[in-house]
Order: C-alpha cells, then sequence, then structure tokens
C-alpha cells in the first residue's frame, strides 16, 4: 500500500455494487441516459458510509409499548457542494439519503491545456460554519479543482468538509489531502495515474461530457 493510503482521511469505498457500476461507467459503450443514472446510484450508494460520522443526540419517545430514548440527527442541515458541472451528475443521489440538505454550486472548470482550473461561479448557504459539507465530484485528477473548491468553502466558514469522488488518481489523492488534511476523502477507486493531459488511465473519459452528452 502507498504511504499516502495509511491517511486515516482517506476512504476507499469498495463495495461490490460500487465496483460493479464503476465498470459499467468506465465502459465508453455506456451511454448518457445510463451513465447518468450510474453516477447517481453510486453517488446514494457512497453517501450511507460518507455519512457514518453525523452528529446524533436522544431524544424521548413512546413506543406502542413503551417511552424510550432513541437517537435522532442534530444540528443544521448538511449541504451539498457540486462541483459543477460533472459534480452535479452526483447530487440527486446524495439527496436521496439526505432529502433536506441544501445545496450549494461551485463552477470550476480546467484549462485544457494548462490544466489549471478557473472559478466562474459560487454560491452557498449561510451558517456554512455549522453544517457538514458534502463536495462532490466524480473525479479527483490533479485534484486542482477540489483544493479550489474547499479553499472557497473555508474561506466562507466551513469547518467539517467531506469530499466525495467515484474515481482518483494517485497525483489528485496526494495533492488534495496535502492542501486539506482535515477533509475526509472518499474515494470508489483509485485509478493507476494521470495521462500527459492530465487525464485518469484507465478512468471513464471526460464525465462532465459523459454526464450532459456534450463533446469535448
Ligand atoms: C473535471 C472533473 C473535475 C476536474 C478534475 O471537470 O469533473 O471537476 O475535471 O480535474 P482536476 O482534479 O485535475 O482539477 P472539468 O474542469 O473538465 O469541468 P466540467 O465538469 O464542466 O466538464
Ligand atoms: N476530468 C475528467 O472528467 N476526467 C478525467 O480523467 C480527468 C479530469
Amino acid at each position: 500500500m502507498e504511504d499516502y493510503m495509511a491517511n486515516e482521511n482517506i476512504h476507499i469505498i469498495d463495495h461490490p455494487l460500487i465496483q460493479h457500476k464503476i465498470t459499467k461507467l468506465r465502459d465508453k459503450n455506456t451511454g448518457t441516459g445510463e451513465f447518468r443514472k450510474i453516477v447517481n446510484e453510486i453517488a446514494m450508494l457512497m453517501s450511507y458510509e460518507t455519512l457514518r460520522d453525523l452528529p446524533l443526540t436522544e431524544v424521548e419517545i413512546e413506543t406502542p409499548i413503551e417511552k424510550c430514548k432513541s437517537p435522532i440527527r442534530k444540528g443544521r442541515k448538511e449541504v451539498i457542494v457540486p462541483i459543477l458541472r460533472a459534480g452535479l451528475g452526483m447530487t440527486d443521489g446524495v439527496l436521496k439519503i439526505l432529502p433536506g440538505a441544501k445545496v450549494g454550486h461551485i463552477g470550476l472548470a480546467r484549462d485544457e491545456k494548462t490544466h489549471v482550473a478557473h472559478s466562474y461561479y459560487c454560491k452557498l448557504p449561510s451558517h456554512l460554519d455549522e453544517r457538514t459539507a458534502i463536495v462532490t465530484d466524480p473525479m479527483l485528477a490533479t485534484g486542482g479543482s477540489a483544493i479550489d473548491a474547499i479553499d472557497f468553502i473555508k474561506q466562507r466558514g466551513g469547518k467539517k468538509i467531506k469530499f466525495m469522488c467515484i474515481i482518483a488518481a494517485p497525483e489528485g489523492v496526494k495533492a488534495l489531502s496535502n492542501a486539506h488534511p482535515d477533509v475526509q476523502i472518499y474515494i470508489g477507486h483509485v485509478d493507476r495515474c494521470l495521462n500527459e493531459n492530465a487525464y485518469i488511465c484507465p478512468g471513464l473519459g471526460d464525465a462532465g461530457d459523459r454526464i450532459f452528452g456534450t463533446v469535448g
């Protein structure tokens, strides 16, 4: 195992159902509708593990049999923050598990030549310091987009931040965990490497284009 993978904030969610669905995503013959559906399904499955440490408190209730104390969630509603565009593809999947969550948006696009992301949009809910933020993006390549998105959230007060992606390159995992060591990172699969265009190998191609049916 690579050294950085021993970091306790890095979680690989390699459930067989997720592995199976990732194989379908990788297949270049999987069309837009199916691809979009599977991205959301994976996000829903990953949410279950990603939200394992949500804070709870106890309330007293009465069952048909007797009174008892029982746990319920406490605190402000969570915020899901998709990185536009491709992160949007995961939002509905997370909302299936957290239907009341707020949704913020951060628009970032990588320059095709430099591979550096530039920001074009940011809208986040209030009270970020009291909410768990779940940043979604199917792809963690160089890590630049995820690092910038999390910088935005921290600048606006965000403290408890989780990053959820479906496929990561080792380079991106290292860069993100170095830049934001306090952030919990949830990954479906860590692939081999980046190619000369900073695409993940074997990867699944351009996630945004495959989710929205656009070309390059
Ligand atoms: C893709 C992807 C990530 C980013 C990952 O988005 O969805 O946001 O690249 O690359 P990085 O880790 O090297 O920053 P892209 O910039 O292509 O925009 P899009 O989602 O609008 O297609
Ligand atoms: N963004 C993608 O959509 N795919 C990659 O492989 C790298 C960045």
